[in-house]
């Protein structure tokens, strides 16, 4: 791990919007937004794991205000150095267990962060967290990766997707205990560096019982943030649990 600011540290956040530039583009932050504009309804938006602000800067342009949690600073000091970042208000802490204050119309967590926490545990506790900071009615969305099992011959626990001349990028898995790590080796001017991130994959259904433990019950479960309809062929899901006003 790189430092007290967990996997983001420094070396990651001075590369992330560039190396995930794709997650920047228009075509996926715009139907996210419309979103979570559409959820927080004139209310506030938690983000957690805000990171660099790709989808809290252009929710905030939207007139939500949103306030994030986030573990990393150098991801912050990203966030507030772009154009609007110094307005957002930020909280440095564990998603799972910070309180912030004030209720919410919608909480969300983007990209597969979800999985960053690698306990069924901390996993629970980040339900539970978020349903706390929701108004009645309000909403918790998630979106996260379905995990790549079917990609996975027997006896085999690497699903690689990347390889050239420069890198090699694989997730390995472990069946038993649902743990799994993104591994990178990079080949520049002919030194290889490896990294590696440790995740926990979680299923639909498991997250379901999180929220049900945590008071909320499934309100969505789309493909994407364009609504198609989830089914067996989807490889992500957005899903959306209400706290209900009774
Ligand atoms: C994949 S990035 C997503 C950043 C941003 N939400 C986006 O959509 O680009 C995950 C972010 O969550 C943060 N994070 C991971 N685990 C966390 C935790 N337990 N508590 C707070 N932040 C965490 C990381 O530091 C990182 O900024």
């Amino acid at each position: 791990m790189d430092d007290e600011d967990g996997y983001f540290g420094e070396s990651v956040a001075a590369t992330y919007d560039e190396s995930l530039a794709e997650l920047f583009e228009p075509g996926v932050v715009v139907p996210a937004v419309d979103v979570l504009v559409g959820l927080a309804a004139g209310g506030r938006a938690l983000e957690l794991g805000i990171g660099t602000g790709r989808i809290a800067l252009p929710l905030a342009d939207r007139g939500v205000p949103v306030h994030g949690i986030e573990l990393s600073r150098a991801m912050v000091d990203r966030l507030r150095a772009k154009p609007g970042g110094g307005a957002i208000d930020v909280t440095i802490g564990d998603f799972a267990t910070t309180r912030v204050d004030g209720t919410f119309s919608v909480a969300y967590l983007a990209v597969n962060t979800i999985m960053n926490l690698t306990s069924q545990e901390g996993q629970v506790a980040c339900f539970r967290n978020a349903a706390a900071h929701l108004e009645p009615g309000g909403c918790f969305v998630v979106e996260v990766m379905v995990p790549e099992l079917r990609r996975l011959p027997a006896g085999q626990n690497v699903v690689p997707y990347q390889v050239s001349p420069t890198r090699c990028a694989f997730d390995i898995y472990d069946v038993a205990t649902q743990a799994t790590s993104s591994n990178y080796i990079d080949i520049v001017d002919g030194r290889a560096t490896y990294t590696s991130t440790p995740f926990r994959y979680v299923w639909p259904s498991e997250l379901d019982l999180m929220a049900q433990l945590a008071g909320m019950r499934l309100r969505e479960r789309w493909d994407s943030w364009t609504g198609e309809p989830f089914t067996s062929e989807s490889r992500q899901h957005v899903s959306i649990w209400e706290k209900p006003t009774e």
